[in-house]
């Protein structure tokens, strides 16, 4: 542990969840300058990718051969996953670190579970092996709308359902485990969302340096 950096027992995984558009990546880079001055180690990352396997499997699923099956599409990313997580994700969080992770396991059951239709115990269970068990600290979710791009505008009437079904699995998720979740309205000020988000953190930091 670096002097004036607080020890991280086993090291601190956060993930950001929710829609497309409702500021994930955004806190995560405020989130890590903030983490930078406290953690000796914080990396950030993004599925599918990270490792030379995972930016592969990206470039083949979303610009060479999409998948026509909802399963063949989240075995990919599962094994994108896999080899993110022993590779990259654990050895960091072993030395200590924080890992950000924008979108992690709860995506899978939101999108590929509810969204797709997907039996969400089967993406329970496979996210389990490629995580080796590793669940997040805490995870973030911005419920709510998208912020309006040209592209949120052009949403029909179905896309909305999906949406619908895909916040519904969020909801599911959090019922299932809420100490884990904290979950913010996205429509509002970045600055207080980012508050919040520091302010739990802070919490989970402080119950790490307890447990030790
Ligand atoms: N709290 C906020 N209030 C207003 N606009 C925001 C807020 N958070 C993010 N934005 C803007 O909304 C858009 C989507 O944010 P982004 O962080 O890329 O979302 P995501 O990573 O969840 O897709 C960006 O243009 C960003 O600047
Ligand atoms: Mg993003």
């Amino acid at each position: 542990m670096g002097v004036g950096h607080r020890s991280v027992t086993s090291g601190l995984l956060v993930s950001l969840e929710g829609l497309d558009g409702v500021g994930k990546t955004t806190q995560i880079a405020r989130l890590k300058e903030w983490l930078e001055g406290q953690v000796a180690e914080v990396m950030t990352v993004r599925e599918p990718g990270g490792t030379a396997l995972g930016e592969a499997l990206r470039e083949v699923v979303l610009h060479r051969a999409e998948a026509g099956s909802a399963i063949a599409e989240f075995l990919v990313f599962a094994a994108a996953r896999a080899e993110l997580i022993e590779t990259v994700v654990l050895p960091v969080l072993s030395r200590q670190g924080a890992v950000l992770m924008d979108r992690f396991i709860d995506s899978s059951v939101a999108y590929q579970a509810f969204g797709r239709g997907l039996d969400p115990q089967t993406i329970l269970e496979i996210n389990a092996i490629v995580t080796q068990g590793r669940t997040p600290n805490l995870t973030i979710w911005l419920k709510g709308e998208p912020f309006p791009s040209g592209e949120a505008d052009r949403l029909e009437q179905r896309d909305q359902e999906y949406f619908r079904r895909v916040e519904s699995g969020y909801a599911w998720l959090a019922d299932r485990e809420p100490e884990r979740w904290l979950i913010l309205e996205s429509r509002q000020d970045p600055d207080v969302i980012f508050d919040a988000i520091c302010r739990r953190i802070d919490i989970v930091l402080q119950g790490m340096k307890g447990g030790e």
